[in-house]
């Protein structure tokens, strides 16, 4: 059940044709997606023949086909990985007994809560994403996004799917609903604050790719642990292509700064007057947007204290990362893990039991995952021998969610008063001139194998195809 039947209007490894009632209400639920896509996919889209990826099968060598497909007709579909026979909940008070295959009733409404907080950042990254490609640097970089907004369009499948199968009424009510609400929308905006903020340019886009999207990593690593079987193994292909998303994030970034680099050393200067006289994007203006992604994308995380993480985790509907390779008892009744508070104006350590504190054990993964590509970057600058290094702001920078949402905390980690706050803000997070600079630089720049002024060509392309490949047909 690996290979993806092609030949029914809604490609699937899950036997929909055997269940008609399920094919029905999918196939009513297919034309309000294209209806969605239409209006908030990518903007003026409509007609290109791009260079895309669809997958065949789940088998994770070789799943990826190559070929151009025009864009409204791209076969989004339902992509189980195999079930793996005999598997158990590894996790949590049902630590040992077999997996679900059906949502159980005390559970039902959680994993509902969990699927739909999924599902809604799926097309609010579409909606969010809409009109980049207008101002996309090169032919390479807009078929790349392409490339993410037709997967991100996939994974909302993923979780409609799920929400029809398992959840009856009130789960097909859910999934009209994750087509209605709209990224930003002051009535109706999505569930989680970093998706309905803007992904005004395409440094904007790189660094929501590169932090945001490897929040969605950590959340589908997490789900993939569940103990709810069609959940797992739904996350578990997600994350295949969520590794693309991050790829061109951080190689994204790692092409600006390469850019900036190479006409600081021109130029012989780091002054970033002269640098954005001179077309490209100063290394202190990275740093602060790399502040704003990283500081709004851990608070998607949730508090640091949450009893309802605790018992997503008790209950095994949402384990930890990787946590089949963790050496404690997946039970962590008299465990404890250690969060941030502000005692007498100062960040101070405490001690609280783990299960409250799962949201902080994920968010801090999560930092050291990003961490990776942030000394990554830094070696580009080094190469180029500059001195200048980005680092990830102190985690209690610029939150909004949890107990350090109430204090003022510098990126280097010192609690600062509201007046400091102030004066400081345009030097820690991407200020207005800084946007306005930005937004200046985005012009399209589609002929095959030009770039835009202030970012580098990549070192390959797409599918082992040449850099200056066609990767989109405009007709
Ligand atoms: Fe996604
Ligand atoms: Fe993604």
């Amino acid at each position: 059940m690996s290979s993806i039947n092609y030949s029914e209007k809604i490609p699937n490894n899950v036997d929909l044709a055997g269940d008609r009632t399920l094919q029905r209400a999918l196939e009513q639920w297919q034309p309000n997606f294209l209806a969605w896509w239409g209006d908030m996919g990518p903007e003026g889209s409509q007609g290109f023949d791009v260079y895309l990826r669809t997958a065949t099968s789940v088998d994770p060598k070789g799943w990826a086909q190559f070929g151009y497909v025009k864009m409204p007709d791209y076969r989004w579909g339902i992509f189980l990985n195999p079930a793996e026979e005999g598997r158990r909940i590894h996790f949590g008070d049902h630590l040992g007994e077999p997996a679900w295959q059906s949502v159980p009733g005390e559970h039902r409404a959680n994993l509902r809560r969990i699927i739909v907080t999924q599902g809604d950042t799926e097309p609010a990254s579409v909606e969010q994403q809409r009109h980049l490609g207008l101002t996309a640097p090169s032919m390479y970089d807009l078929r790349n996004l392409f490339q993410v907004n037709v997967e991100e369009g996939r994974h909302l499948w993923a979780m409609v799917y799920l929400l029809h199968r398992h959840f009856g009424r009130d789960g097909r009510e859910e999934a009209e609903a994750l087509l209605e609400r709209r990224s930003g929308d002051a009535d109706n905006p999505r569930i989680l604050g970093a998706f309905n903020e803007r992904t005004p340019d395409w440094l904007s886009f790189f660094m929501f790719t590169y932090f945001t999207d490897r929040d969605g990593k950590f959340q589908l690593c997490a789900l993939a642990e569940s103990g709810f079987d069609p959940l797992a193994r739904t996350t578990r292909f997600m994350l295949t292509e969520e590794a693309h998303h991050m790829f061109v994030g951080e190689s994204g970034v790692s092409r600006v700064i390469q850019r900036t680099c190479e006409v600081m050393n021109e130029l012989g200067t780091d002054d970033p007057a002269r640098l954005r006289a001179a077309g490209v994007i100063d290394l202190p203006t990275i740093q602060r947007y790399l502040n704003f992604h990283f500081s709004v994308t851990i608070d998607l995380f949730g508090a640091d204290q949450s009893s309802n993480a605790a018992i997503f985790y008790s209950t095994g509907i949402k384990g930890r990362f990787e946590e089949g390779k963790r050496a404690d008892d997946h039970v962590l009744k008299s465990d404890s893990y250690r969060v941030l508070e502000v005692v007498d104006g100062a960040l101070v350590e405490k001690e609280v039991p783990m299960l409250n504190a799962l949201n902080e054990v994920l968010r801090d993964d999560f930092i050291k995952d990003s961490i990776g590509g942030v000394s990554r970057w830094n070696k580009v600058i080094e190469k180029a021998g500059q001195p200048f290094r980005l680092q990830v702001p102190h985690k209690a920078f610029n939150r909004r969610i949890g107990g350090l949402s109430g204090v003022r905390v510098s990126p280097a980690g010192e609690v600062v008063s509201e007046a400091q706050w102030r004066e400081n803000e345009s030097r820690w997070l991407a200020n207005e001139d800084d946007r306005a600079f930005v937004a200046s630089l985005m012009g399209r720049v589609v002929e095959p194998g030009r770039f835009a002024n202030w970012i580098a060509p990549p070192m390959i392309g797409i599918n082992r195809q040449p850099v200056d490949f066609e990767y989109i047909r405009f007709n």
